[in-house]
């Protein structure tokens, strides 16, 4: 078997060990990678198997063949760490191939309920640490920003895996597993960033959104921002892990998407039923769009949106999370996928593609004037009510004037 040939390994809903699902095949041709994921027979056989994608890697005996995203099909490569995990690991283990060398480590702060290793005998062994203080672990994690030493036993206890820019570790508090993520030394200086992200989603929860659970941690003085984690739960019989869906993979998944390769709101609603969503789950994604134009989070793209395994194969849009204000000021913002005809954040935009969420005009309309009216009373009591003060929230008041019109 050749270097590049992967086993695919999953945690069964109610399973604290993974079984083999199937194998991924990678090679190079003329136009470039192609992977082949075959399910396993064993796998297949299970009464409990659950496809690993329902609309790219559907239960069956055939090769699902794959030729976007270097040729993994995309809840693979949802498995891998991003920017912030990449630096970590070089640092740690030295620099990989992409993606595979880092899709390999197993460490456990990776996204959904995947692992994997090089032969069906070996059973993923994760990258283990050792305990640390949470001020230890933030302060490794800005030698690594500033290109400083760093225990290696500490790198390891960030659980580099996690995606995303922003430096973070997970830690174990109380009964759950959270995601901890730290201020930044490039953060903008107007604001605490991990406050921010915090009020945002408490604003967010309020606005009739479903949020990841946040809360703010002082640490060494530092504002730090705990994100529950949605696909894991401690239980007495180990960590239980839930299977996670970038919308990446969700646009991936749609034939002809790699030609188009812009992501946008209406396409993720539209492909939503494929994955077993009720309609309610479209209005929640317009009610998002509308949430994250008028709170100015630009930074909405495709790797901060996702779905999560439901039951029975079938999927639901991950709680939010990543909503956080964009603090340089503009008078319209561009958003990172398109909120409808364009990507432009203003009323006439936000209603220009309503029928992909199967909402009337009118329907549009009042969410829109929901959403507004909700921040507009309540923003303000929610950052004081988060630790801001009068300067705060002064830097980011124009974040939350009313959306323009277009
Ligand atoms: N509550 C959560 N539960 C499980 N996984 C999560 C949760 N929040 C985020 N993630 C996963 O971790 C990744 C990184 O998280 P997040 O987007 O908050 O980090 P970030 O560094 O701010 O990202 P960005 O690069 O977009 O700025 C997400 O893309 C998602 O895969
Ligand atoms: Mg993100």
């Amino acid at each position: 078997m050749s270097s590049d040939s992967l086993f695919v390994w999953v945690y069964l809903p109610s399973s604290s060990k993974p079984v083999v699902s199937g194998r991924l095949d990678i090679s190079i041709t003329a136009a470039g990678k192609l992977g082949k994921f075959t399910y396993g027979k064993s796998y297949l056989s299970k009464k409990d198997a659950i496809p690993l994608d329902p609309v790219t890697l559907p239960l069956s005996e055939s090769i699902h063949e794959f030729t976007a995203l270097k040729g993994f099909p995309g809840i693979i490569l949802d498995s891998c760490p991003d920017r912030w995990g990449i630096k970590v690991i070089d640092r740690l283990v030295g620099q990989m191939e992409y993606p595979v060398g880092y899709i390999l480590l197993n460490d456990p702060g990776r996204a959904g309920a995947l692992a994997f290793s090089l032969s069906a005998k070996d059973i993923p062994k994760e990258m283990d640490s050792r305990e640390f203080k949470l001020n230890d672990l933030m302060h490794a994690a800005e030698a690594v920003e500033k290109g400083l030493y760093a225990d290696p036993e500490l790198l390891k206890a960030l659980h580099p895996g996690t995606g995303g820019a922003r430096p973070k570790c997970n830690i174990v508090d109380g009964n759950s597993i959270w995601i901890a993520k730290f201020p930044s030394i490039d953060d903008s200086s107007i604001i605490s960033v991990p406050r921010l992200e915090h009020a945002t989603m408490t604003l967010a929860d309020l606005c009739g959104i479903r949020v990841a659970k946040t809360k703010i941690e002082v640490i060494d003085g530092r504002d730090v921002c705990f994100v529950k984690r949605f696909d894991r739960e401690l239980t007495s019989s180990g960590i239980l892990r839930t299977n996670y869906l970038s919308a990446r993979s969700v646009f991936f998944g749609s034939d002809g998407y790699e030609s188009v390769g812009t992501g946008s709101y209406g396409r993720l609603a539209r492909q939503l039923q494929k994955y077993g969503c009720p309609i309610e789950e479209k209005h929640e994604l317009y009610r998002r769009m509308v949430f994250n134009v008028a709170v100015r989070n630009s930074d909405d793209h495709e790797l901060n949106h996702g779905l999560i395994h439901y039951k029975h194969g079938d999927w639901r849009l991950s709680p939010a999370f990543d909503i956080v204000p964009t603090t340089v000021f503009h008078h319209v913002y561009q958003h990172a996928i398109l909120i409808g005809d364009s990507a432009a954040g203003t009323i006439s935009n936000l209603l220009s593609n309503a029928e992909a969420f199967e909402l009337s005009q009118a329907q549009a309309k009042s969410v829109i004037n929901d959403v507004q009216s909700l921040i507009t009373d309540n923003w303000i009591d929610t950052f004081y009510s988060s630790g801001f003060g009068d300067e705060s929230i002064r830097n980011i008041e124009r974040c939350f004037s009313p959306i323009p019109l277009g």
